[in-house]
């Protein structure tokens, strides 16, 4: 028997009364995450960097893909001092959370509009020259108040900030603006990580650290004042020297190292884990063809499981028959090319796999660690990328 309930379909089902919505988030597939995880690395990062240091902890795209809000709050209570986000819309959902640290906005607002909102928000802009400086001055001006703000310097990475040459008079010219306050400056490092192969500061670290120096020398006195800041995580677990007031960690707060295989002892322990359910399990014959263009043909008698996940969850077509998912410490490899919602995983090896039981994708099973560094070497990618494509239709499970 069905019947319409408002928008919503209900049907009575072996005696009960079901809602045509399936409320499990884990009935098909979903990304858990361990916010015990993201504090413990918090707590770590924040012991590494020592008490005259300040912990920001990158939340931007909604906590690289592990829910914003939850990761916000696991590291604040694991230790960081503030938060970063790229959006104004980033910011103003964890002040909605309730949130109410130091939030800096990484990326560039451009207009009264958007200021006016951060400003009431009570987020930081990001300042790259004297054009947005004016703005948010007349906005706090009009609202009897001060404006923090933060003054981005380009070393080298060319992007957002004004030249290093620029500084000294542009915070001089911000300085008479009486209703801000220019609380921090800071800059970004654009390949910290690939210096961390060899683990040591290479030319363009060095040559941006250098420049950031000079810059912060030519303030003379004034850059006492400021918040200096200038690490991303490979910056951050480098070199010492690159820590100045304040470090911003986004990927290893995650759990990951920015390179693998880097030397480290601070036990970091990835929070998020992809997993989804088999669908279906079937047996084939030797030389029959999986899915889309047949892309694979069994080399033997086979049993296959497919399972409810592909790429309009966000896991790149590009992986089609190169990754492999853990169930009970066994790997069983993909096959075929991955579809929008469905993939096909060789389980001959272990053939007692049923219809409902859960594949770990991503993350750790007993044994196995699958990391986004491995499906980022495999598609061409970067772990960020990797953690940031997985789409809301996959719900977060906090564990
Ligand atoms: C300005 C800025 N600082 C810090 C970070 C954090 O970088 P990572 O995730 O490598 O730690 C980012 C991320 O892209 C960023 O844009």
């Amino acid at each position: 028997m069905s019947k319409i309930n408002g928008s919503e379909r209900s049907f009575t089902f072996g005696g009960t009364t079901k809602s045509g919505i399936n409320s499990d988030p884990c009935s098909r597939a979903w990304v858990e995450v361990d916010s015990k995880a993201i504090e413990n690395n918090s707590r770590i990062f924040k012991n590494f960097v020592g008490q005259d240091c300040l912990l920001m902890a990158v939340v931007k795209a909604d906590g690289y893909g592990h829910g914003a809000v939850t990761v916000a709050k696991a590291a604040l209570i694991g230790g960081a001092d503030s938060l970063g986000v790229a959006t104004l819309e980033e910011g103003i959902e964890l002040r909605k959370a309730g949130l109410n640290c130091q939030i800096l906005i990484l990326g560039n607002l451009i207009n009264s509009e958007e200021l006016s909102t951060s400003f009431y928000w009570d987020l930081v802009p990001t300042i790259s020259g004297i054009r947005e400086a004016i703005i948010c001055n007349n906005i706090a001006e009009n609202n009897h108040k001060k404006f923090v703000i933060h003054l981005k310097v380009d070393t080298g990475m060319t992007r957002l900030g004004c030249n290093c040459d620029e500084v000294k008079e542009l915070v001089a010219r911000i300085d008479n603006l009486e209703s801000l306050s220019l609380e921090g400056i800071y800059s970004h490092l654009a390949s910290a990580d690939t210096d961390l192969i060899n683990q040591s500061l290479t030319s363009l670290t060095q040559i941006q650290l250098n420049r950031f120096k000079k810059t912060l020398k030519n303030l003379g006195e004034r850059s006492n004042f400021l918040r200096r800041h200038l690490a991303n995580s490979a910056g951050t677990l480098s070199d010492k020297q690159l820590h100045f007031d304040m470090v911003r960690v986004g990927l290893s707060i995650y759990g990951y190292l920015p390179i693998r295989g880097f030397q480290s002892d601070l036990n970091l322990k990835p929070a998020l884990k992809v997993k989804a359910r088999v669908t279906l399990v079937r047996e084939v014959q030797n030389d029959v063809g999986v899915g889309y263009g047949h892309l694979f043909k069994t080399k033997r008698k086979s049993k296959l499981a497919v399972v409810a996940i592909g790429y309009a969850d966000g896991i790149s077509r590009s992986l089609s028959g190169k990754i492999s998912a853990s169930i009970d410490g066994v790997l069983v490899p993909q096959v075929g090319a991955i579809a929008m919602d469905q993939m096909v995983f060789d389980i001959t090896a272990k053939p007692e796999i049923k219809v409902g039981q859960v594949l770990t994708l991503l993350g750790t099973d007993g044994e196995n660690f699958i990391s986004p560094h491995n499906w980022s070497d495999l598609s061409g990618s970067i772990p960020w990328e990797v953690l940031c494509s997985f789409r809301n239709r996959l719900p977060r499970v906090v564990t």
